[in-house]
């Protein structure tokens, strides 16, 4: 992954949630309600000075200059493009001077309000689509080396620490006014739980040599409930998913599945009892077309036959790009779409206990939101979950209960939105 497009693009998902609260502020005016003007007031701030401060130039001084320096074919793209940067300034304006309107004008607010959002998204999604992949092709190690720098430079007064500080302060005080949906559409629709637990971890330790990478960690995963565990790099939420699914040993404490004591279970028959494991780095089989790869899911299973090609045809269904592509090697899938496969795959084993490990990494914000959407319907359906995150803000808003991993240890828990709103949390894993 390059660096400097992963900085775009997380300011993309930046926006993008941003975006969802001026949407969800829209929709309340749409219903004839008042949206909290303060909230709108401070979404604008945003929007007016970050995208022109700190976005827009890493953008036009940077990549769309060195990209049309290679390449003759992309100028039409690029001036598209940077022809749009002005027309948001002007659609921003639009939505501003409504607001500054004594008595706000409920429809018109909310009419100038979508228009800025489709634009925005629109223009994101063609720059992520059209214009990514014509900069992958054709600008130099030495371009990207270029670009990196400039937007590493802590002198240069658009990119540096302190920038970046003005606007956390500002997503902040975004956040704490926002309440749910911030970043993932729809309010989720809870499950609620029977209060059955089907995973325990009580006081589970484990060590690479004598290293201890979990320290005593207890958490419970409910019937039905998704559970996120969020924690900055290296923190050991892989080892704590490689633990339970038996691919790391532990050196102590008790892990309970369904009540059965996992050290019982060895991990080759992990899968068979009903837990599945979806890998960092969505490993799939490269070379497999996408169709082998989802029956190679279903390898533990007993019922051959039907029931497997009744399965194959549900996860087509909720993923409808694998089954165009079902006969294609799955290394040719884009990355979201490999990250599908790894789910669906996942799926084929019939698990009542699924473990998902990073599944939004180095994905677009509009994958991202794809994935998740996939995540709450698996719950819908049943499944339980334990997906492991840095993508903590967005996963938290849609978990029942969460952990925070520090060091191996257990830090925080609580209910997802809860611990989303919880100070430390955010400060040290909300970016904010
Ligand atoms: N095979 C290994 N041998 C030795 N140390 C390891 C090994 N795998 C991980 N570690 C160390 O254990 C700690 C936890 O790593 P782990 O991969 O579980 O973290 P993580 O939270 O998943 O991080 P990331 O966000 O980078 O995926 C880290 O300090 C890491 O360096
Ligand atoms: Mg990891």
């Amino acid at each position: 992954m390059i660096k400097a497009l992963e900085i775009i693009q997380a300011e993309h998902r930046s926006m993008w949630q941003i975006l969802n609260v001026l949407e969800e502020c829209a929709h309340v005016a749409r219903q004839g309600d008042t949206p909290e003007r303060g909230l709108v007031d401070l979404v604008l701030e945003y929007l007016e000075t970050y995208i022109d401060e700190v976005h827009h130039p890493k953008e036009d001084k940077y990549l769309f200059s060195a990209l049309i320096a290679r390449s003759e074919n992309a100028r039409d793209l690029v001036e598209d493009l940077q022809g749009q940067h002005g027309q948001e300034a002007e659609r921003l304006a639009r939505v501003r001077a409504e607001l500054v309107n004594k008595d706000l004008d409920l429809e018109a607010f909310a009419a100038v309000a979508e228009d800025y959002i489709g634009f925005q998204r629109e223009h994101m999604r063609q720059e992520e689509d059209n214009l990514f992949p014509l900069a992958r092709e054709h600008l130099t190690e030495s371009d990207w080396q270029g670009i990196e720098d400039a937007f590493a430079n802590n002198k240069d007064p658009v990119f540096g620490e302190h920038t970046h500080e003005k606007y956390a302060v500002l997503r902040s005080r975004i956040t704490v006014q926002a309440r749910p949906p911030l970043g993932l559409g729809a309010p989720v629709t809870r499950i609620k739980s029977g209060g059955e637990p089907v995973l325990e971890l009580r006081g589970v330790s484990a060590h690479y040599g004598r290293i201890a990478a979990l320290r005593s960690v207890s958490i419970q995963v409910d019937k039905g409930q998704l559970v996120a565990l969020v924690g900055s790099n290296g923190a050991g939420k892989t080892t704590l998913l490689r633990t339970i699914s038996g691919l790391q040993a532990s050196s102590g404490g008790r892990m309970l599945f369904e009540g059965r004591d996992l050290s019982q279970i060895k991990a080759s028959q992990r899968v068979a009892a009903g837990i599945a494991h979806v890998p960092e780095g969505r490993q799939v089989f490269a070379p497999l077309s996408v169709e082998d790869n989802l029956l190679l899911g279903a390898y533990s299973r007993t019922d051959k036959g039907a029931g497997v090609r009744r399965d194959i045809d549900r996860i087509y269904d909720i993923f409808p790009v694998l089954r165009d592509k079902r006969k294609v090697p799955a290394g040719t899938l884009s990355g979201g779409q490999q990250q599908m496969l790894a789910i669906g795959r996942a799926m084929m084993a019939k698990p009542r206990l699924m473990l998902l490990d990073e599944p939004s990494m180095g994905l677009s914000p509009l994958l991202v939101s794809e994935v998740f959407e996939v995540i709450k319907r698996l719950q819908q359906e049943g499944i339980t979950i334990l997906i492991v995150e840095q993508n903590a803000a967005a996963v938290l808003a849609l978990a029942d209960i969460g952990y925070v991993l520090e060091s191996g240890e257990i830090t925080h828990s609580g209910e997802g939105w809860a611990l989303r709103d919880n100070e430390d949390v955010k400060r040290a894993y909300l970016g904010i």
